[in-house]
Formats: structure tokens, C-alpha cells, sequence
């Protein structure tokens, strides 16, 4: 026996709970055997444990969920509608906190339009691409408050906050995963010719770490530009980098042209390893779905390969991408939908 990594699973709420058992599946197989081993513990958080026992995230799961090595999470949420729940309730307290308790700064977003897959775009090209989103900081922070609430006079504030340290460990980070890639670029995303204070911070911190990576190329594009391109030209995207709110919006729709939801992986990740990372698919609860064995856990599975990659097992993450593309391109040439089980099944057997 070597190195055990302490996996926490959570699976959550709706197909989360049945995507992440395929996550788990896969993710058994390649650790088993030879000189690693996870032990894995499982967590029940989400609407429905919030309905069972009112807890969102009690502060004794925050202290155990850090003693691990990472966390696989599937979803939270209910339906869309469901009363019984005030909405933004789960995300706030629980999704919002984790990701800001354990320092997520890096919120990596990969976009891959894999063979076999249909983009909605007439001429998608090549599109491999990863945004680097920042985790923390920007909009997203609760840096405001309201006045004179629901009167005509109300005022409301939501002030983006950008430190120099929280934007320069981002950046970096970008610069480091582009010179491990083929094309080595780093686009910046942000609106400096509007939003000049934060804009400027960005934009001399990437010329900044730039100095320190004299292989890696980089532009800038506004936002409202990137959005216009990721339409029309997608393929020439590496890695972007962009802060909280644009990455919010802009990795939605990377994931939209790449082909769907159900593949779409995410990794909310602590650099500095303070804490454990936390790798999820990018879609929700799905209830419409949910308890029927018709979710894609593909986009959980690609996140288990973020997390391999994260703990230092690239080669095991390799292996699980390659496994996924092939079920991909394998489930072209069936009359029938593979249940959620079934392409979990074919992912492990790939990888045997
Ligand atoms: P959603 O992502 O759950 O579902 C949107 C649509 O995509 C639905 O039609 C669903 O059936 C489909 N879909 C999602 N994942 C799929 C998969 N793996 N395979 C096949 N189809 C899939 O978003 P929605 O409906 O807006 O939200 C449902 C609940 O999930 C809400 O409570 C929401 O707050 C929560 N949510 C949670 C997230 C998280 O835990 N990180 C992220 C997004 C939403
Ligand atoms: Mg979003």
C-alpha cells in the first residue's frame, strides 16, 4: 500500500447522487491497485438534507471537509419552483461558502468539442480550450448593501472588489497552464476601456507575470468582444483568464457550443493547498431528469480526471479523457440512449 488520498464525496441532490456514483465507479478503477489507494466519505448536503434536518453547511462538515485531499461534488438544488425552499438558500450558504471557505481561487473551466459531438455553431472548428475563472474575488464577494429597500428611493450597491494578490495568483496560474499546453497563449478577458480601475489592475498583472513566462503568447479582448468571437471563431482560444462574473457568463457559454451539460467539467481549486479542492460537473440537480438514469454523468467523470490531475495522478487523469472521448465517439453508432449506468460502464471497461 502507498499514498491513500482522503476523498470527500458529496453527491447532492436530483442526478447528483447518480452521476457521482458513476464518477465514483471510474474513479475506483484507475486508483486500485498498485502504489495509491482512495478512501472515500461520503457527505449528504443540499435541499434535501436542508429539508430533513434545516443544516446548510454546520461549521463541524466545513472543519471535516478540510482535513481531506479534495471533494468530488455532483449537484445541489431543488426544482426550479419547489417552495419549500427559499431560493439562493443552498447556493449562498452552502456551494458560495465552500468555495470562498476553502480559498477556490482558481475556477477552471474546460471547453473541448469532443468527435461525434454536436456543436450548435454551423462551423465550430477545433474548440480546446480552458478559462481560468477567478474564484473569490470581483462581483461576487457580498461587497454591498441596499437602502431605503423597496422604496422608489432604494439604493444598491454589489462593489466588485479586485486585489493585487488575489488577481496575480489567477493570472499566474493561467500563465503555468498555458506553457503546459501545445499553443501556449493566455487571452485576458475584461472591459478595461469601461471598467478602468479593476481593468488596469488586470491588465498590468498580466503583463507583469508575462515577463515570467517568455514562452507564452497573450492578447486582451473585451468582454463583450470575447462573446462575439467564441461564436464565430472559438478554435482560436487556449486559455483564458478572466475575474468571477465574466468567467460566470462566459463559461456558460463555452459550454453551450461545446455541445451540452452533460459533459461539461469543473475544477474549484486551491493552488497554494490550504485546503482541499472541489471538482463538480457544471450542471445542476436537473430534477426534470432525476431518478430516471437519463443524465450524462460524463461531465462528473471528466471532473474525477481534473481532481486525478490536481493530486499529482496525470498520467490516471490522461487515461480517463482518453476513456471518455472513446465512449463518445462509441455511443454515435447506437440505436438506443445509454442509460447513466451504462456509460459509466463503458468508460470503466474502456479504461481495463
Ligand atoms: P440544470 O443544469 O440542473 O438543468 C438544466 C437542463 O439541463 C435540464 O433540462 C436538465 O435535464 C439538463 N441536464 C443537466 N445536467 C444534465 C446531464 N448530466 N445529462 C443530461 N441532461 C442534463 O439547471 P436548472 O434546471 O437551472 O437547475 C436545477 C437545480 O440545480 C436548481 O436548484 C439550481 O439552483 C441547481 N443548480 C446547482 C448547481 C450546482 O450544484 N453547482 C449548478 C446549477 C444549478
Ligand atoms: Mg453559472
Amino acid at each position: 500500500m502507498g499514498k491513500v488520498f482522503e476523498i470527500a464525496v458529496i453527491p447532492g441532490d436530483g442526478i447528483g447522487p447518480e452521476v457521482v456514483a458513476e464518477a465514483v465507479k471510474v474513479l475506483n478503477f484507475v486508483t486500485n491497485g498498485g502504489d495509491k489507494e482512495v478512501n472515500l466519505t461520503t457527505y449528504k448536503l443540499g435541499a434535501e438534507h436542508w429539508l430533513e434536518t434545516g443544516e446548510t453547511l454546520p461549521e463541524e462538515t466545513l472543519e471535516s471537509l478540510k482535513k481531506h485531499d479534495a471533494i468530488l461534488f455532483g449537484a445541489v438544488g431543488a426544482a426550479p419552483g419547489d417552495t419549500r425552499i427559499p431560493s439562493g438558500l443552498i447556493e449562498r450558504e452552502m456551494l458560495l461558502k465552500l468555495r470562498f471557505a476553502l480559498d477556490h481561487y482558481v475556477n477552471l473551466r474546460p471547453s473541448k468539442l469532443y468527435p461525434g459531438i454536436e456543436s450548435p455553431l454551423a462551423n465550430p472548428g477545433n474548440i480546446d480550450f480552458i478559462v481560468v475563472r477567478e474564484g473569490t474575488e470581483g462581483p461576487y464577494v457580498g461587497n454591498g448593501g441596499s437602502v431605503r429597500t423597496g422604496t422608489p428611493h432604494e439604493i444598491a450597491t454589489e462593489v466588485s472588489v479586485n486585489t493585487a494578490y488575489g488577481v496575480e495568483r489567477v493570472v499566474r496560474d493561467a500563465f503555468a497552464r498555458a506553457s503546459q499546453r501545445e499553443r501556449k497563449h493566455v487571452t485576458l478577458v475584461h472591459k478595461h476601456n469601461v471598467l478602468v480601475h479593476a481593468g488596469h489592475l488586470w491588465r498590468r498583472t498580466v503583463e507583469a507575470v508575462a515577463a515570467d513566462f517568455p514562452e507564452v503568447t497573450h492578447d486582451y479582448l473585451h468582454v463583450d468582444a470575447a462573446t462575439i468571437f467564441l461564436t464565430t471563431d472559438p478554435a482560436r482560444f487556449d486559455v483564458i483568464v478572466t475575474d468571477n462574473l465574466f468567467g460566470d457568463i462566459l463559461t456558460d457559454q463555452a459550454g453551450a457550443i461545446t455541445g451540452g451539460i452533460g459533459l461539461s467539467a469543473s475544477g474549484n481549486i486551491n493552488m497554494s493547498r490550504t485546503y482541499p479542492s472541489m471538482f463538480e460537473p457544471v450542471h445542476g440537480s436537473a430534477p426534470d431528469i432525476a431518478g430516471q438514469q437519463k443524465a450524462d454523468p460524463t461531465a462528473a467523470i471528466l471532473s474525477v480526471a481534473l481532481m486525478l490531475d490536481h493530486l499529482g495522478l496525470s498520467e490516471e487523469s490522461k487515461a480517463v479523457e482518453r476513456a471518455v472521448e472513446k465512449e463518445i465517439t462509441s455511443r454515435q453508432e447506437l440505436t438506443d440512449h445509454r442509460t447513466t449506468s451504462e456509460i459509466g460502464d463503458a468508460i470503466v471497461a474502456l479504461l481495463a
